[in-house]
């Protein structure tokens, strides 16, 4: 039994003395450490950054030049983009639309021609009226309205050249005192 002890313990000794007096095999041990290190680290579960503050709720119609700037490179942030004739608030999407990302040709932008011709391009400055795309693509961008009316707030239209903003504010107030209502039943 003792002499088992003794063993393992030569046996460490050389192991040791091994390592410490090859270079390689030093450079080998730190190697592998820092590879350890690197793996223990990765699998511990990072505190997850806390989600931006939210922007307050836009509700207005814009004009394609009106619309421009919110390509998330303003201060606040905001992302917005126009798909069929709708604008919508993509802010938390930043990582597909804001700079950098994958759909940034969106971002400010009527992805509408892109969209429906799998083109991630920001096409030109002035009002597309689309007049020239076919059934399908008319159908596809119908789709894509629908899945962003699903996920992401309603600004406002966009409007076409010489076309009047809607004045959403009687909504405002409707939505503010239906809320009020809300409360005082509860
Ligand atoms: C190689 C081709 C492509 C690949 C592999 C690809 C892949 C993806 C993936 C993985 C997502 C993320 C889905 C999610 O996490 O919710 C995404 C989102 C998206 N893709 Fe693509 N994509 C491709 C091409 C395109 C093209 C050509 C367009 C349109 C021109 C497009 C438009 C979009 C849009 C708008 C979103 C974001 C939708 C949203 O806001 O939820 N993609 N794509």
């Amino acid at each position: 039994m003792v002499e088992e002890t003794s063993d393992s313990g030569n046996f460490l000794t050389n192991i040791f003395f091994e390592i410490v007096q090859s270079p390689l095999n030093l450079i080998l041990v730190v190697f592998i450490a820092i590879l350890v290190y690197k793996i223990i680290k990765n699998n511990r579960p990072s505190v997850p950054a806390p989600p931006p503050p939210e922007l307050p709720k836009l509700r207005r119609d814009f004009t394609v030049q009106e619309l421009k700037p919110y390509d998330g490179t303003q201060a606040d942030g905001r992302i917005l983009v126009a798909v069929n004739g709708n604008v919508y608030d993509v802010t938390k999407a930043r990582r597909f639309y804001g700079p950098g990302g994958p759909y940034a040709a969106f971002g400010g932008r009527d992805a509408s021609r892109g969209l429906a011709t799998f083109s991630v391009s920001s096409g030109g400055d002035d009002y597309d009226d689309l007049s020239d795309l076919n059934t399908m693509e008319m159908e596809s961008i119908r789709e894509w309205d629908d899945q962003f009316k699903e996920k992401y707030d309603l600004v406002g239209r966009l409007l076409k050249p010489g076309e009047a903003p809607t004045n959403y504010s009687d909504e405002e107030e409707e939505q503010a005192s239906s809320n009020e209502k809300e409360k005082k039943e509860n």
